[in-house]
Formats: structure tokens, sequence, C-alpha cells
């Protein structure tokens, strides 16, 4: 058997995506950090050695394919195996339908489908003769249910959960696990001041669990799905969300 590689985490420079790579190096794993800002990145990387972790850093648009093949090509010359990628990279555009513009559509498919769709891709073409590898998708509980002014993102979200089963189905037979992680609302940096105001704390009392998840109320799942205590699981969607897709109609 292969000793463990590297987590690739995408959007790796901000919010869920700092916190799982950071999660996965308290866990042992080298983590490979992924994003276009790549001085938070470095800051990232800092951070996780000082805190006796290993990372790299690596600059990545996922909407571009040509970023996507340089990056793993530059992991490929520095003998970097990855076996694990936690595919977080996402944006959303709220506004109401009637206001989506098609470069605003364009923006979030191309970021939360089609870039899931190149960096699982890439990876598992690498996996494919590697070992194997686990791919977690960062989905959302909008791939499962629909609110107001977030179509693009609730359609790209639950294109990243069908694409997640796709892919379960064909690279099973190479060792690769391929399993959505579907968070419900958790309280980040950008979103911390909405959850303060009365639109946000109604939206709390919603949740069955009448609170907002926290970062670290993933990280359950997410060594679940990118260790060996997952092996057969695959293909499945994870929501991790306080009860919230389970609400009261
Ligand atoms: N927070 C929540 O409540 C919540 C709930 C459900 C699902 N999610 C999902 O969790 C993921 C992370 O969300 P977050 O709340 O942590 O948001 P965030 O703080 O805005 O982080 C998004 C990350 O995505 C990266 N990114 C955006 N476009 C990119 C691109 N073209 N190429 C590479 N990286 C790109 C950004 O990095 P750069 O700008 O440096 O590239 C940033 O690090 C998203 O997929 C989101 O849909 C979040």
């Amino acid at each position: 058997m292969n000793s463990p590689g590297s987590a690739l985490v995408t959007g790796a420079s901000s919010g869920l995506g700092a916190h799982f790579a950071r999660t996965l190096a308290s866990s042992g794993r080298s983590v490979v950090l992924a994003a276009r800002r790549i001085d938070a990145l470095h800051a990232l990387k800092r951070d996780i050695e000082e805190a006796g972790g290993a990372a790299e850093a690596v600059a990545l648009d996922v909407t571009d394919e040509r970023s996507v093949d340089d990056a793993f090509a530059a992991l490929d010359r520095a003998g970097v195996r990855v076996d694990v990628v936690v595919n977080n990279a996402g944006l959303t555009d709220a506004r109401p339908a009637l206001d989506i513009t098609a470069a605003g559509w364009d923006r979030v498919v191309d970021t939360n489908l089609r870039g899931v769709f190149l960096v699982a891709q890439a990876a598992a073409r690498r996996m494919k003769d590697g070992g194997g590898g686990s791919i977690i998708n960062v989905a959302s509980i909008l791939g499962h249910r629909v609110a107001g002014s977030v179509a693009s993102y609730a359609a790209s979200k639950a294109g990243v959960v069908r694409l997640t089963e796709a892919l379960a189905l064909e690279w099973a037979r190479f060792g690769i696990r391929v399993n959505a992680l579907c968070p419900g609302y958790v309280e980040t940096d950008l979103n911390r001041d909405f959850f303060n105001s009365d639109a946000g704390q109604a939206l709390v009392r919603r949740i069955p669990q009448r609170r907002l998840g926290q970062p670290g109320d993933l990280d359950g799942a997410l060594l679940l799905l990118a260790t060996d205590a997952g092996r057969y699981i695959t293909g499945t969607s994870l929501a991790v969300d306080g009860g919230h897709l389970v609400s009261s109609l």
C-alpha cells in the first residue's frame, strides 16, 4: 500500500478552505494550498508550518484549464503525489433570478461546477495510476433544496452533487472515491455580519438545531471522507447542517 500523499485544498486562501487545510494538516497530512491569492496561501503555509505541519502553496484559478494543468504539472515536477482533493473553491452571486446576467451565471457555474470537474479530472488522471484517492466536492444544502435569490448558485451545487455521483461510478474501479460534502450555513468572516442581522437571526431560527454551523463542525465529515475510515463510502452526499435540510415545510 502507498504511504499517504498530499491533500490538495482549492480555495484555501480564506474561509472554509483555509479551515479544511488546517484540519487536514493537524491530522498529519501534508497539504497543498491552492487559490488565486497566493499571498494569503503563503501566510497560511507559514501558520501551518509553525504549528508543526507541512504545506505547499500553488497558484490556481479553477476556471482556467491552463492554470489547472500548470498547477498539477508543477506538483508532478516537485514529486508531490496528491491522493486527497478538497474541491472547495466556490462563490455565489446573490440576486433575484430576473436580475442574473449571462456573465454572472457563467462566473458562478464556471467556478462552482466546471472548476470542480477540471480539478477532479486532473487529480483522477494521476490517482488512477497512483493507487487511488479521495475526492471531496464541497457542494451545499442548496444543492438539495432552494432558497430565494441564489438560483445560479443552487443550480451549480445541484450539478456538483450529480457530478459527484457520475464520477464515483466511473472511477471506483481505479480506487478513487468521490463524495460531496454539503454544509449548511457556516459562520465565516464573509457572512458574520449578515447572521448578526435580524434577517440572519430569523434564518438561524429555521435550523432545527437553532444555531449556525462553525467551521469545526465540518471536521468529522471531512476526515471521514478523506481517510480510510470512509473506505466504503463513495458517490454519497453528506449534509452537515444542524438538520436544516429536514426543517419543516
Ligand atoms: N460558508 C458557508 O456557509 C457555506 C455553506 C455551504 C457551502 N459553502 C461552500 O464552501 C466553499 C467555501 O466557501 P467560503 O464560505 O469559505 O467562501 P470564501 O471565504 O469566499 O472562500 C472561497 C474561496 O474560493 C476561492 N476561489 C474563488 N474563485 C476561485 C477560482 N476561480 N479559482 C480558485 N479559487 C477560487 C477563493 O480564493 P481566491 O479568491 O484566492 O482565488 C476563496 O479562498 C464554497 O464552495 C461554498 O459554496 C459555504
